[in-house]
């Protein structure tokens, strides 16, 4: 078994590990972007204590992340936050039936009436609700596949494709297996392209929001909801986030998207994968496809007013630099917007 997992680990695809236009280039002597790869290993959901929680993760060394390390004396902390269970986004628990919900009743905050009326309860459990994952798949409306590839499956349960993390269970995470967000980088020139003194190359902003659970900056992303199309996501946490278009009117937010569906119709990936997030688990993880949204002359995004909403504390344009400490693997999808643009990093 633990062979099969090393196995799936060690075979992800290489080309997801560097981008297909790093190895092309490299191959014609060229330096393209430097792109931001996969990581091969993971700190930021390591050694620390688990976000909003007092939960310590096992202590893992960097030797130890990697599954096709043998360590018999692994003992993962588990935990799911008691927040996220019943939440409409989650997956339901594997394998354990250990809550008494009152089917076909409004069961405390929890909805469990049909429109279609009385559904099928067997040995206590609703047959919709059997929990079936279709691992790697289009499940439904909920995507599990996985940008990295095939990640392992064991004993019925996904496990983490880049390693250890010292916590089992879905923490914060709803999905087992790959969480999926997108994240706009929306980027204008400052002050129609003033010259940082060191590097001689312009300076470069982008749209950075504090996040409220860890008051990071971090870029305006979010969860893809199920069923819903990337390009549709990028404008709609844009919109949330940075100009808090929840505080608006149906017709302004409609108005609104309208507005911005130019500048995000000519975006450029930057980055698709996993994201080394301080929220994974050994069962779940967070993967990311970011987009760089750049309006060169300042005249559409560069002059809205920013103002924060949502999950979102504080908005504003901020000035990428290599001194840059963001959330999650931020950093990295910057530099590569700065290299993209030949701006100051
Ligand atoms: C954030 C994204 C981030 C992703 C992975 C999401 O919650 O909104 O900006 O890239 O998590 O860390």
């Amino acid at each position: 078994m633990a062979l099969s997992i090393c196995h799936v680990q060690r075979f992800l695809p290489y080309c997801l590990r560097r981008s297909w236009i790093d190895i092309l280039g490299l191959g014609l002597g060229l330096k393209f972007f430097g792109s931001c790869t996969m990581p091969s290993i993971h700190t930021k959901c390591r050694n620390s204590s688990y976000p909003r929680s007092s939960v310590q993760r096992f202590p893992v060394p960097d030797e130890k992340v990697s599954w096709c390390a043998s360590w018999p004396d692994y003992k993962p902390v588990s935990y799911t936050s008691p927040d996220i269970l019943d939440k409409p986004f989650a997956d339901p628990e594997i394998g354990v039936r250990n809550f008494e919900p009152k089917w076909h009743h409004l069961d405390g905050e929890v909805d469990r009436r049909s429109h279609v009326g009385t559904y099928p309860i067997q040995n206590g459990i609703p047959l919709v609700r059997n929990f079936e994952p279709k691992w790697h798949h289009l499940d439904g409306e909920v995507d599990r596949r996985s940008h990295v590839g095939t990640y392992p499956i064991q004993n019925g349960i996904p496990l983490n494709p880049v390693g250890r993390t010292g916590v089992k269970g879905r923490g914060l995470l709803g999905r087992w297996g790959p969480n999926h967000a997108a994240d706009p980088i929306v980027t204008r020139w400052k002050d129609g392209k003033a010259i940082q003194m060191d590097t001689q190359r312009p300076i470069l902003q982008f749209v950075a929001i504090q996040r409220r659970d860890s008051e990071e900056w971090a870029i305006p992303g979010g969860m893809i909801d199920p069923g819903e199309k990337v390009t549709a996501t990028l404008p709609r946490e844009f919109a949330e986030e940075a100009l808090n278009s929840e505080s608006l009117t149906e017709k302004q937010q409609v108005e609104l998207l309208a507005m911005l569906k130019d500048l995000f119709s000519k975006g450029l990936e930057v980055y698709h994968g996993y994201v080394d997030d301080p929220r994974n688990t050994d069962n779940a993880w967070m993967e990311t496809v970011a987009y760089n949204f750049h309006d060169e002359d300042g005249t559409s995004v560069g002059r809205l007013s920013l103002q924060a909403g949502s999950d979102a504390r504080s908005v504003q344009w901020m000035d990428l630099s290599s001194h840059l400490a963001l959330y999650a693997s931020h950093s990295c999808f910057l530099e590569t917007v700065a290299r993209m643009h030949g701006a100051h990093w």
